[in-house]
């Protein structure tokens, strides 16, 4: 017995915010954006809130599951951008979508929260904790950018993406994931600092700081490696995978990957063009689009992998 994804379901906010509209406000261009990136425009919230568009993005993925709310007994939500710092996104969600059966919590492993999410859901599953799991991944990171530094705004964006999880006799098959806090400056974002009547403060919150060299060195040599073990642990091979949906942090990372797994690269399904990275949201709201697209057929082998801040990695194998 293992877990399968038996639904999925995406929301992205309604503003398009294209690289030429960047260019009027700050000082680039859709030229080095989109060469160095992909990215040629990405979804910005102005009504939306993370817990809104998790809740729609819930709504969306039980609805294409054909399960009702009142049969989740547990909702995880990888996410580094909640509303509150409690209640958890999840909890709202809980509220938001009517499923008074279930635990819910969030989880943060940043880039990777889906993954961590999804995994945690199947080893609770396989526990007999629960029966049916929501397993979203959401992100408003335009709250945590720095507007004013060009290098690291134009990457991110805004928006959700769900899976219904349940107990089935196939589904997952193989698991990788690992973290490394050692190398966690490399992409870090700090929350409130020490504030307090023996402590002086400087009020102001920081804003996501990255060293954009270290994480593309990281994710090109982590990310093969933890896909060939994922593939061994499934006792499958590279040639078997009919696509690998990555993280969509950029393209010239999703190049490398399938270069160094000498796998072409159309087999790399890409949203990063009109979504740019939205952090734990984008390997569900890619798997989405591939669903709703019709791309993935019944016992279709497909491998998921994130990978980001933590520094943090997690690849499932899994069969439609
Ligand atoms: N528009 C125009 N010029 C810019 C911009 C911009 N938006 N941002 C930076 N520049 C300039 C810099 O000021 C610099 O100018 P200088 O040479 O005069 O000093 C020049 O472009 C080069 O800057 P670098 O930061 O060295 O740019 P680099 O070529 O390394 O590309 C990038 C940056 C695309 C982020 C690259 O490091 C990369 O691909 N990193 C991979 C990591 C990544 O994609 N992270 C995403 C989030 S992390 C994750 O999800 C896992």
């Amino acid at each position: 017995m293992t877990s399968r994804i038996v639904g999925t379901g995406s929301y992205l906010p309604e503003t398009v915010v294209t690289n030429d509209d960047l260019s009027k406000i700050m000082d680039t261009s859709d030229e080095w954006i989109s060469s160095r990136t992909g990215i040629r425009e990405r979804r910005l919230v102005k009504e939306e809130t993370t817990a809104s568009m998790a809740a729609e993005a819930a709504k969306r993925a039980l609805e294409n599951a054909g399960v009702s709310a009142d049969e989740i007994d547990l909702i995880i939500v990888g996410t580094i951008t909640g509303d509150y710092v409690t209640p958890s996104t999840a909890c709202e969600v809980q509220a938001a979508i009517g499923a008074e059966h279930a635990l819910a919590f969030d989880l943060n492993a940043a880039c990777s929260g889906f993954m961590f999410a999804l995994s945690s859901a199947h080893a609770y599953l396989q526990a007999n904790l629960a029966n049916a799991a929501l397993v979203i991944g959401v992100e408003t990171l335009s709250k945590i950018m720095d507007w004013n530094d060009r290098s690291t705004c134009v990457l991110f964006g805004d928006g959700a993406g769900a899976a219904v999880v349940k107990r089935d006799e196939v589904g997952l098959s193989g698991l990788d994931l690992g973290s490394d806090g050692a190398k966690g400056m490399v992409l870090a974002c700090p929350n409130r600092t020490n504030n307090n009547p023996l402590v002086q403060t400087d009020k102001a919150l920081g804003y996501t700081y990255m060293d954009g060299q270290e994480v593309y060195k990281f994710a090109v040599t982590t990310v093969p490696e933890s896909i060939h073990k994922a593939v061994e642990h499934a006792g499958l091979e590279i040639g078997d995978i009919k696509y690998f949906a990555l993280h969509q942090a950029n393209i010239r990372i999703i190049q490398s990957v399938a270069k160094r797994l000498k796998v072409s690269v159309d087999k790399f399904p890409i949203s990063l063009d009109h979504c740019g990275n939205i952090s734990a949201a984008s390997v569900p709201i890619l798997l989405d689009e591939m669903n709703q697209k019709g791309m993935l057929e019944r016992g279709d082998k497909i491998v998921m992998s994130g990978f980001g801040g933590g520094l943090t990695w997690g690849t499932a194998v899994l069969t439609w």
